[in-house]
């Protein structure tokens, strides 16, 4: 079974990144899968402002991985602008794609409803995915529920190119975690890298701190009664949380025993006990930037290979050789 899926280097790892996504990583890994696993950084220019910026994220999201131990050798991580081959499939697909498919998509209506720059980039970024996703033919693709309209674009374009033709391209099967279908950011709305509401996993515990006291709640003080199936601060504890621990937590938010600030205490340990490991790894490997580099070379040369030979077949089929 062949995985694949990518995270834009468009800001720090949050909450939603690692229950959206790296979580399942983690387990489809634990099964055995090969695992192909990308920086985006090509989706990224569609809103990077900074090249400063953009390069450190990409450092910061390969470390990312690397810190959470996707590293075996059936796992592949690599910088999607070291497969360039995607680029060339990304064309052929959108000589294929009408207006009317990405007019619709919510990745564009999204970003420019909240008066982001719209450019051609990101009104063709679902069309990159989709190239992304079937240049390398994986069975499945780990995503948060946002996520979910790009794949299915992504399977019409593959069945349109067999269709017109003949069988190529493998339909690849979303994989949304069912435990949480959108982890909330702090002010509700989906926690996001540019909505400025996300918490950062692997942020200084000062800004993780910050981050978390500035979860929105009602002004109910404490002592009284409080209603934890509305409180954004209970819903991102859940997350973390075993049956019997969120049980608990339930009943002190209902008799008053626990106020907001200490909820947001609690979540705030919880956080830094879970990432623990994952967090001193990524420190280490800020002091030895040599080791994430080189495991992105290993493996976009892997990717790469493996594209080179599905680009050729794909080229015979529609006739450019
Ligand atoms: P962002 O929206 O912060 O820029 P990305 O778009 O790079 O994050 O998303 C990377 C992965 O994380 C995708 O699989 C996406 O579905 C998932 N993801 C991002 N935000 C959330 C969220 N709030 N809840 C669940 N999954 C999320
Ligand atoms: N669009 C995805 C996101 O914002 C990132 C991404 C790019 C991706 N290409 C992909 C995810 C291919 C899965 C497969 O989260």
């Amino acid at each position: 079974m062949r995985i694949l899926s990518g995270i834009q280097p468009s800001g720090s790892l949050h909450l939603g990144n690692y229950f959206g996504a790296i979580e399942q990583f983690l387990n489809f890994q634990k099964s055995g899968a090969e695992l192909f696993i990308f920086v985006a950084d090509l989706h990224a220019l569609t809103t990077a402002k900074n090249p400063a910026d953009l390069k450190r994220s990409i450092f910061e999201v390969a470390a990312a991985f690397i810190a959470f131990g996707l590293v075996d050798e059936k796992t592949t991580i690599y910088r999607q602008s070291d497969v360039p081959e995607t680029l060339e499939l990304f064309w052929i697909l959108s000589c294929l794609a009408p207006m009317g498919l990405l007019e619709r998509a919510v990745s564009f209506k999204d970003k420019t409803v909240r008066g982001l720059d719209a450019n051609v980039g990101l009104f063709n970024y679902p069309i990159l995915q989709a190239a992304d996703i079937l240049i390398l033919q994986p069975d499945k693709v780990p995503v948060g529920k946002d996520q979910k309209q790009h794949l299915e674009i992504t399977r019409d374009l593959a069945e349109k190119f067999n269709s017109q033709f003949g069988a190529t391209l493998k339909l690849p099967e979303p994989e949304i975690p069912k435990k949480v279908a959108v982890v909330p950011g702090t002010d509700g709305e989906k926690m996001s890298k540019s909505y400025g509401n996300a918490i950062e996993i692997f942020a200084e515990e000062s800004v993780l701190r910050k981050q978390i006291m500035r979860i929105k709640t009602d002004s109910t003080a404490k002592g009284q009664p409080l209603d934890y199936a509305k409180c954004l601060v209970f819903q991102l504890f859940k997350l973390f949380a075993t049956a019997a621990e969120e049980k608990d937590l339930a009943e002190k938010y209902r008799n008053g025993e626990v106020g907001y600030g200490d909820a947001k205490q609690i979540l705030f340990e919880k956080v830094l006990t879970k990432f623990g490991p994952a967090r001193k790894k990524f420190q280490e490997l800020q002091k030895n930037p040599s080791e994430v580099t080189k495991i992105l070379e290993q493996g976009g040369a892997k990717a790469r290979g493996e594209a080179a030979a599905n680009l050729a077949k794909i080229r015979t089929k529609i006739g450019l050789k």
